[in-house]
């Protein structure tokens, strides 16, 4: 954890943010750095220490906590960390996220993508729930690649999430015949998770408020780092500016934006899915269903229990 000790957060309001290194998780830590202290939550010290340095050097505040949110011991450990600095967390934004498609394990031995994109912020969201003041917001980055009836991925031969049970996901099986996209089973059946967990959520703690966003196609960032950089060239800057990709294009900075209307939002909504222009969208036939949002949220809690 980073020395500083912050006396009076900025506006009173203070805002963890989970992969604030890169691409839309940066351009937002820039962005809500505006509005209260951020507590920057990341894997890597030394690129903590430089967005750190950047939103000091602005006369804005935050302290950094390292945490590797595919290990569920770290998670844990930055959890208490966070919780120690006792400052008055106004949000809690689950950003960080990967799309490998070589799929690989966590310490846990889990998969990766899973323990990382759904495990470790679940934990970590759960370890900080009795933490929040009522009101305070809890914003989940989903990603529409959940759906497989939305239009983009069904042009991409994508399936939509492909989930089993908690356990079948930290094991790397996903429901047959899913897409022939290395990774992108994985990365779905995470998302899918997610914004089930947080619709569930919502119907069980009223008194916090959770949204999630869908912040669109963004070419650029670190996402999918280890594709073919020819790949990533043609997906991101070539095939996206054409239908029926262009309409959900967007840039980290267009994301920040809507990101950070969401959570500093003091009006009270909660349980809204967000698109990349900031307007409510729907998920997938299946994680609108409560029994699945419900049986997703006790399979978790109970895989977590015993971890
Ligand atoms: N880009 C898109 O088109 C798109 C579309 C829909 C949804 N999303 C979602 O948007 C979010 C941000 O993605 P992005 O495109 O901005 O990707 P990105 O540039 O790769 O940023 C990902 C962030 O997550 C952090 N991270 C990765 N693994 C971590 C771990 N084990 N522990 C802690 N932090 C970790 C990264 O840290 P390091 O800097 O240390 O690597 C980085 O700060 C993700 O949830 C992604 O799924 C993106």
């Amino acid at each position: 954890m980073s020395k500083t000790v912050i006396k009076n957060p900025v506006n009173n309001k203070a805002y963890i943010i989970t992969g604030p290194t890169s691409g839309i998780g940066k351009a937002t830590a820039f962005e809500l750095a505006k509005y209260g202290t951020l507590v920057l939550v990341g894997r890597n010290q030394k690129k903590l220490d430089e967005i750190n340095r950047i939103i000091t050097q602005r006369g804005q505040h935050a302290v950094s906590v390292v945490c590797d949110l595919s290990d569920l011991v770290s998670v844990r450990r930055a959890a208490s960390e966070i919780i120690a600095l006792g400052l008055p967390i106004t949000g809690l934004l689950n950003n960080a996220g990967i799309s490998p498609i070589k799929p690989a394990k966590s310490p846990q031995g889990w998969d990766l993508t899973f323990a990382t994109n759904y495990l470790g912020p679940f934990a970590l969201t759960e370890a900080l729930i009795p933490h929040l003041p009522d009101g305070a917001n809890v914003v989940f980055i989903a990603s529409a690649v959940e759906d497989p009836e939305r239009k983009p991925v069904k042009a991409l031969g994508m399936k939509g999430g492909r989930y089993i049970s908690v356990e079948a996901s930290a094991r790397g099986e996903w429901k047959p015949e899913g897409t022939k996209i290395p990774g992108a089973d994985a990365y779905a059946t995470s998302k899918q998770c997610v914004l089930a967990a947080s619709m569930a959520f919502t119907r069980e703690i009223p008194r916090l408020h959770f949204n999630a966003i869908e912040p669109g196609i963004t070419p650029g960032t670190g996402l999918g780092g280890d594709a073919n950089v020819v790949l990533r060239f043609l997906f991101g800057q070539v095939l996206t500016a054409f239908p029926p990709f262009r309409q959900y294009r967007s840039t980290p900075e267009r994301a920040a934006q809507v990101i950070t209307k969401v959570i500093i939002d003091d009006t009270g909504k909660t349980g809204i899915y967000y698109n990349e222009k900031g307007q409510p969208m729907i998920g997938s036939q299946l994680v609108q269903d409560t029994k699945f949002q419900d049986r997703v949220v006790a399979e978790t809690r109970a895989f977590l229990a015993n971890a």
